[in-house]
């Protein structure tokens, strides 16, 4: 029988230069929005499964108590503390990882930051809810994905992983933010 498959969902909010953050690590005031927030935030409550870096894991606490896997080379393959999965990719795949945590599918959210969506961009994303700060241009930071770096959009990137925007949808016409749902159009990935 197959495996019921995790729906895979990624969320940045991104300045025009394709960052996530500014020069000193950190999300400066420009990439900071109050409807985007709130968008995010019930994203995250719809997610079985939250997947995000061990630094985002260490900064924002989890007063909901969402279920979280922390990526990080620190753990063994898949492993627990204190309540939390910690997993390190280089150990087990993804596949047995979802296979392990939602044996009966579900939405998984994966909110970064840079080397979570380097990982997730390779092994395949439903959906990326793409959110664009569009008067900031940070210069400096890290990319969304790395390969902006080599001057790759973070949509062309989208586009090559197979995925298709949604019309772009304005979420804060005075801070000239907005967001655009990427979806996969190449059929279902078989769990990598
Ligand atoms: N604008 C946005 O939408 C957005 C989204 C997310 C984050 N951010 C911002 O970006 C910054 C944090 O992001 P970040 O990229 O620096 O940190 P991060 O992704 O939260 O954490 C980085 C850590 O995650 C682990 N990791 C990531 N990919 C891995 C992989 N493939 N294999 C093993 N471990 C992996 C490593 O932990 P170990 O060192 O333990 O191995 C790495 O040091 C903050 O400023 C945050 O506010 C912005």
């Amino acid at each position: 029988m197959t495996q019921p498959r995790a729906v895979v969902a990624g969320y940045a909010i991104v300045s025009m230069d394709d960052r996530i953050n500014d020069a000193s690590g950190n999300m400066p005031e420009a990439l900071r929005n109050e409807g985007d927030w709130r968008r995010f935030q019930a994203e995250l409550d719809r997610a079985q499964l939250v997947v995000l870096g061990r630094l985002g894991h260490e900064a924002h606490s989890n007063p909901r108590e969402r279920r979280r896997v922390v990526v990080s080379s620190s753990a063994m393959s898949l492993e627990q503390r204190d309540g939390t999965w910690w997993w390190n990719p280089a150990g087990l795949a993804w596949g047995a990882v979802a296979a392990a945590l939602l044996p009966s599918g579900g939405r998984v959210a994966v909110p970064g930051g840079r080397g979570v969506f380097d990982l997730f961009l390779s092994i395949g994303f439903d959906e990326f809810h793409l959110t664009r700060a569009t008067g900031a241009r940070l210069g400096a930071g890290h990319f969304v994905f790395s390969a902006c770096a080599g001057g790759a959009s973070a949509e062309s990137l989208l586009t090559s992983a197979g995925l298709a925007p949604s019309p772009v949808e304005l979420i804060d016409a005075a801070a000239g933010v907005t967001s655009t749902v990427w979806r996969r159009t190449s059929g279902a990935l078989t769990e990598k």
